[in-house]
């Protein structure tokens, strides 16, 4: 049977991602003690590998967690920690690896990094965020609108900011799970051509312009992302580009009265999002953070052929 690596939302059928969502809402549902029809076959001797290029507090803690909580056990590495850091190639790396863990989650600075990873890994490897994407994000933040809003099929959910590897995932999202995505976003941040041209070819509703109460008008949802993400240059300068992309009351005022605002975290009050907006009544970010851990467990359970046994 092939491997199942977590790289990208585009990557994984539809239907199968619908399965690690709905798993998603279970794990929630069946809480710290995962029942034996939602747990991988042999979880107990399986071991994960966690690789961080980049610093990470959720991602982090929620794969630690959602492991151990499976069942199984993990070994949490900086990639300092590795002959990796020192110039060791990612293909030996993944060959080794390989012959030890189970499973491997890398938050990598560069994507061709993870591609690496599983073109030469025989255990399944999952994206834990690259400077293109943040898949286990997204499906964590798509539980946590389904939790508000019911099944996300048909919603409209306004991404404003930065057209980063957030605005790349979402835009995934938008494609495999069938709802309208308006992305407002500055001339020069828009996001990866490709990653928007591949969504116009499978026909998804993905609307890009440079006008946030437009982008927000009627939504069910407002999401956005730090100004300035890890590994990125000129802080000032994207700073004053995005400065009239920040979400604040008035954009609120413009979605929908029940809609609900997102954000990924860590956030900075003040430059993408008001306190008034991200610390107010419409905001859902702890449960959304809460909710990287059931999303964890479903997709460490996919990969591990938890459906298959
Ligand atoms: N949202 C997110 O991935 O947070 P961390 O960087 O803390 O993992
Ligand atoms: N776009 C942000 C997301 C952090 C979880 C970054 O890459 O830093």
């Amino acid at each position: 049977m092939a491997t199942r690596h977590f790289l990208d939302l585009d990557k994984i059928p539809a239907p199968q991602l619908r399965q690690i969502v709905d798993a998603a809402h279970a794990m929630k549902r069946a809480g710290k003690r995962v029942p034996s029809k939602l747990r991988p076959k042999d979880i107990e001797d399986a071991v994960l590998v966690m690789i961080f290029e980049q610093p990470s507090t959720r991602t982090r803690v929620s794969f630690d967690i959602g492991m151990r909580q499976l069942g199984g056990q993990t070994i949490n590495l900086n990639h300092n920690d590795l002959q990796l850091g020192r110039g060791e190639s990612t293909s030996d790396t993944a060959r080794v690896l390989s012959r030890y863990a189970d499973i491997i989650m890398i938050r990598a600075n560069s994507h061709e990094t993870v591609l690496q990873l599983a073109e030469h890994a025989s255990i399944p490897v999952i994206n834990g965020l690259t400077d293109r994407s943040h898949p286990c994000q997204v499906m964590a933040d798509i539980m946590t609108l389904e939790e508000n809003k019911g099944k996300i099929s048909g919603r409209k959910i306004a991404y404003i900011g930065d057209g980063n590897n957030m605005a790349t995932s979402w835009i995934h999202a938008a494609v495999q799970f069938d709802f309208e995505l308006r992305i407002a976003c500055p001339e020069e941040l828009q996001p990866d051509p490709q990653v928007v041209a591949w969504a116009k070819k499978k026909k998804g509703k993905i609307i890009i312009g440079a006008d946030a109460s437009k982008a927000a008008k009627d939504v069910d949802c407002v999401v956005t992302d730090t100004w300035v993400s890890m590994g990125q240059s000129g802080a000032e300068r994207r700073k004053a580009l995005l400065k009239p992309f920040q979400v604040d009351d008035a954009i609120m005022g413009k979605a929908a009265p029940d809609a609900i605002f997102m954000h990924c975290l860590p956030a900075y009050r003040g430059n993408e999002v008001t306190a008034s907006v991200i610390d107010g009544p419409q905001s859902v970010i702890f449960d959304e953070a809460e909710n990287r851990l059931h999303a964890q467990k479903a997709i460490l359970a996919w990969c591990l052929g938890s459906d298959r046994s």
